[in-house]
């Protein structure tokens, strides 16, 4: 875990040091540059020094050397006096004296017996008519440049230290920064630790810096629906235990009935009925356990595969029509593709025949006998959808009392039967389950009349599995229309 003022310290100190290298380089060449300046000065004075003690005297040149000027710095001094021509008139003969033709004063760097000297040349004007030789002298001092390096040397120490220093500080403030910056962030770790572990209440925004808002508030959201999840997850279990209660009182009374009886044939009776208290409990526990499965995958889109809708409810279809007959209701089956072309959804099929058998196990359970109800699968293009989906159509229609308006909301809630609802026994969790496995595939779910305003028609659009074009099978084949 690397923290985050090591990462801008890692970024920071490499940059800086450049930086702090790249000045250190122009400060010494600048500093070199002003120490050349005011030595020069010196160095050209002691020229003009020279200059002004040498005379033309009666045809010859005379030099009254000023031993001052050769010891102004601490350097080695050397001078010489030329002719133009290059003739010495007096001091050291080999010294460079090379000056640029038009000007009156230079200085360079040379070496000078193999070491580095900076030299100063000037020309000096001689009145004497008398003198036959030139109307000039050159006049020449060097110094060795020793003291200049050890002075830019110096300067350059001295800055680097002074630079490390404002560094130094600097990191230290930045360290500083960052711990006065991130204080927020361990307040509000802290304010989480301390939290009891049912508390989902919403972190106050307030005091935090702006950059973390969006975090805050996104943190924010997803404990709303966390607590949401949780809520319905407390309504759900007290719901379930209380409907689990009712049968299992009940199964106690046969028991217990059952046990009183001398004569066998009671006894018998007494164990049928517990046969169907347990056969409606056991029911019951599948329902909550579809339910919940139902729940868990909403919103993953693991473990999905390519489902023929048109081939499970034809088999759902065939699993009920015993309990048809028993009915005596019509139950019928219709698919739009012709025979060996499939209708794919995206989905879990132990899901989706869940699905497939509450409704049309509700068709039958409340459609009077001599009834009819017909499951049908069609592909659909953009029908239900908002979005023009393209996906796979289911419907299941019945000629029974339907649903009232008002309560087609309603029945999809967990445990909820409509009032009076007396002719068959269930727990109301059918349509509930129906609808969390219609939303885990993202699907879409209508309740309408049936046909000439008779019974209910239920109808479920889920989508295509991705990448197969609408109309075409997973085999490539073209949908026919409904016959
Ligand atoms: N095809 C239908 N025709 C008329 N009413 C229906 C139909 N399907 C459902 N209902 C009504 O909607 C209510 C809720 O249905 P749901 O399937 O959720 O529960 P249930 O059938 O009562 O019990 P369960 O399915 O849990 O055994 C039912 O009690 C019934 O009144
Ligand atoms: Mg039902």
């Amino acid at each position: 875990m690397i923290s985050l003022r090591q990462r801008v310290a890692r970024w920071l100190l490499p940059v800086l040091l450049c930086v702090l290298l790249l000045n250190a380089l122009y400060g010494q060449r600048a500093a070199r540059e002003s120490l050349d300046r005011v030595y020069d000065r010196s160095l050209l004075a002691s020229a003009h020094l020279i200059a002004e003690r040498t005379h033309a005297n009666q045809g010859e040149v005379v030099v009254d050397l000023p031993y001052a000027a050769l010891e102004v710095t601490n350097e080695r001094v050397y001078y010489g006096v030329f002719w133009p021509d290059g003739a010495v008139i007096t001091g050291y003969d080999d010294l460079p004296h090379a000056i640029e033709p038009g000007r009156e004063q230079a200085v360079n760097d040379t070496t000078y017996r193999g070491q580095p000297v900076r030299v100063a040349v000037m020309r000096k004007p001689l009145y004497d008519p008398q003198l036959s030789r030139a109307s000039h002298v050159l006049v020449v001092v060097a110094e060795t440049v020793d003291g200049r390096a050890e002075l830019a040397h110096e300067l350059l120490i001295e800055r680097l230290r002074s630079q490390s220093l404002l560094v130094v500080v600097g990191v230290l403030l930045f360290w500083v920064a960052i711990a006065r910056a991130l204080r927020p962030l361990t307040l509000l770790g802290m304010a989480f630790h301390s939290r009891r572990d049912d508390d989902l209440t919403p972190v106050g925004i307030d005091g935090i810096p702006s950059e973390l808002r969006p975090l805050i508030v996104a943190v924010n959201h997803h404990m709303q629906r966390i607590a949401a999840m949780l809520q319905a997850r407390k309504r759900f279990v007290a719901d379930a235990a209380h409907q689990l209660r009712t049968p299992l009182a009940v199964l106690r009374t046969q028991i217990d009935y059952g046990l009183r009886q001398a004569d066998p044939a009671e006894a018998r009776q007494a164990l049928v009925a517990n046969g169907h208290s347990v056969r409606h409990m056991q029911r019951l526990a599948n329902q909550l356990l579809s339910l919940s499965s139902a729940e868990a995958i909403n919103g993953l889109a693991r473990d999905r595969a390519a489902v023929d809708l048109t081939a499970l409810a034809r088999d759902v279809a065939a699993d009920l029509s015993l309990l048809a007959i028993e009915r005596h209701i019509d139950l019928g089956f219709e698919s739009a593709v012709p025979p060996g072309a499939a209708t794919p959804v995206w989905g879990h099929e132990a899901l989706l025949r869940e699905m497939v058998v509450n409704l049309v196990d509700n068709a039958l359970r409340y459609t009077q006998a001599g009834g009819s109800v017909t499951v049908k699968v069609a592909p659909v293009h953009g029908d239900l959808g908002e979005q023009g989906d393209q996906g796979v159509c289911l419907s299941v229609t019945d000629t029974g009392p339907g649903i009232p308006p008002a309560e087609r909301e309603k029945v999809f809630k967990r445990f909820y039967r409509i009032l009076g609802e007396t002719r068959t026994e269930g727990s109301g969790l059918g349509l509930a389950i129906v609808r969390e496995i219609v939303q885990a595939h993202g699907g879409r779910l209508q309740l309408t009349d049936g046909p000439d305003a008779c019974g209910l028609q239920v109808r479920v659009v889920l989508p295509r599995p991705p990448g197969t074009e609408a109309g075409l099978t997973p085999h490539g084949e073209a949908l026919g229309q409904a016959g």
